[in-house]
């Protein structure tokens, strides 16, 4: 018997079959020959939430969540936040290598090149509330950006595929500035590219009228660590819908548009947004114990807590908690920042924190270093979405060109009824399970 097999049986039939491992994992189907009958449809797993299911093979990110290891393409995630900017980061998730001087010239120059918005989006932009989320206009603006350039919808072809990638990730910082203006009721700023991807970026954010904006070094390098840390994280939630979306064929602005909406939900990308207003209705330092005791109770969750890949210390976390002492230095420290650092402490000496090993994901600090630059929560999960999609497009490229890769469509568990009488509506009684 090969020794990278499993061999099962079958107690129902007392049938034995044999399965090839690979890689830690069998194949799901696999399972299908095991059969009680030839009517029998054969095994299937069931994985609500994908529990323990590899959805594909991937080369982009690895994550070693018992040790608290993060690599991009085999580097580091420290290695890549001390030595690289974000820019670099973005080339070697979606082409695997980190670039040659020239490389990264030809690379910087080539976005440079796509910040700008089509005219009609500024009109588009206008169209919302003055209060809408900026998470909402961002995913919206996204999806449009389909009917600016509908020829993304050639995604086999791997030119048109390139150009799509470039204008999104240039883009991006763009439409994030928009939003955050239009929460203001400031007029739009338009790209300077004179300056570096988060240097431009700070300036659509904040430039008044002076000439030219100038962004002060440490906060520019502060975001581009930022960038940096959130630039890919394997098969999480959103990442999950920009392949299974991307898997219909739908074009790079729609499935990007989807995957952000994804991101948008307080236990994904929204948690940094909740982690804020947790710290707010903590108060102060003296009422950390009585939360977490409430948390513990079961009233609710402590935001920014738990992860379902690390069940160690982000290693992101420690980056941003390095980060953020950096910022407070130009800024003055954020008073949030001690009521966290609390929590932290008090959490993590705790049984009930111990025993299920939650320790704080990313969503915990960055929320704090971003508040201390400026930001309302509502922008946070939009500063996550800009460097996230160059993660997601070198998912969602890894994806199209695997060969294994077909529409996403998975199988369920039937629970309703088996065949019903069909009951004319004047014979239905008063009264319903809808209506009870
Ligand atoms: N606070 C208190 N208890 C928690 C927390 C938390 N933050 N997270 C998990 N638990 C508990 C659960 O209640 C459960 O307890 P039980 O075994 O007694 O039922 C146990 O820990 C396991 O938790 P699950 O919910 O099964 O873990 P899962 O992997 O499904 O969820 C998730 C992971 C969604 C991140 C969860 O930890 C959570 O909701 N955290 C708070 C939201 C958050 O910070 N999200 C950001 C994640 S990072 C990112 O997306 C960028």
């Amino acid at each position: 018997m090969p020794q990278d097999t499993l061999t099962i049986t079958d107690n129902r039939t007392k049938q034995t079959y044999t399965v090839p491992i690979e890689n830690g994992t069998i194949r799901a189907m696999d399972l299908r020959q095991i059969k009680t009958g030839p009517d029998d449809f054969g095994l299937m797993t069931y994985d609500p939430a994908f529990m323990n299911t590899a959805s594909c093979r991937s080369s982009i990110t690895f994550i070693d969540g018992e040790r608290g290891i993060l690599r991009y393409r085999g580097y580091p995630i420290e290695v890549l936040a001390e030595h690289c900017t974000f820019s670099e980061v973005a080339y070697l998730l979606l082409f695997g290598d980190l670039p040659t001087e020239h490389e990264l010239k030809t690379w910087v120059g080539e976005i440079t090149q796509h910040t700008m918005l089509h005219e009609s989006t500024k009109k588009f932009m206008e169209g919302f509330r003055y209060n809408a989320h900026p998470m909402g206009m961002l995913v919206s603006t996204v999806a449009a950006l389909s009917t600016i350039y509908p020829e993304a919808k050639e995604i086999h072809d791997p030119a048109n595929r390139l150009l799509q990638i470039k204008r999104l990730i240039a883009k991006m910082p763009s439409i994030a500035a928009m939003t955050y203006r239009h929460s203001l009721g400031f007029p739009y700023v338009y790209p300077d590219n004179d300056l570096s991807y988060p240097e431009n970026f700070m300036n659509m954010l904040w430039k008044k009228v002076e000439p030219k904006y100038v962004a002060n070094p440490v906060i520019a390098h502060a975001l581009d660590i930022l960038f940096i840390l959130h630039g890919d994280h394997e098969q999480n939630c959103s990442t999950n819908t920009m392949r299974s979306v991307g898997s219909a064929h739908t074009d790079p602005y729609l499935t990007t548009a989807a995957a952000a909406a994804a991101l948008a939900g307080p236990l994904h990308g929204g948690a940094n947004e909740e982690v804020l207003s947790m710290l707010d209705e903590i108060g102060s330092k003296e009422n950390v114990p009585a939360y977490v005791k409430k948390i513990k109770e079961g009233h609710g969750k402590l935001m920014g807590f738990g992860h379902r890949v690390y069940k160690n210390y982000d290693p992101r976390a420690k980056i941003i908690k390095w980060a953020a002492e950096r910022v407070f230095e130009v800024t003055g420290r954020n008073p949030q920042l001690d009521i966290a650092l609390e929590l932290e402490r008090i959490a993590l000496e705790d049984e009930y924190f111990v025993k299920r090993k939650l320790y704080p994901n990313v969503d915990f600090y960055s929320g704090i270093i971003y508040q201390a630059m400026g930001f309302e929560p509502e922008m946070f999960t939009v500063l996550f979405a800009i460097p996230r999609t160059a993660g997601w497009l070198a998912q969602w490229q890894e994806m199209l060109t695997d060969s294994e890769q077909k529409i996403a469509r998975p199988r369920q568990v039937w629970t309703g009824p088996e065949v019903r009488q069909f009951v004319p509506l004047a014979k239905r009684g008063p009264v319903t399970a809808a209506t009870r």
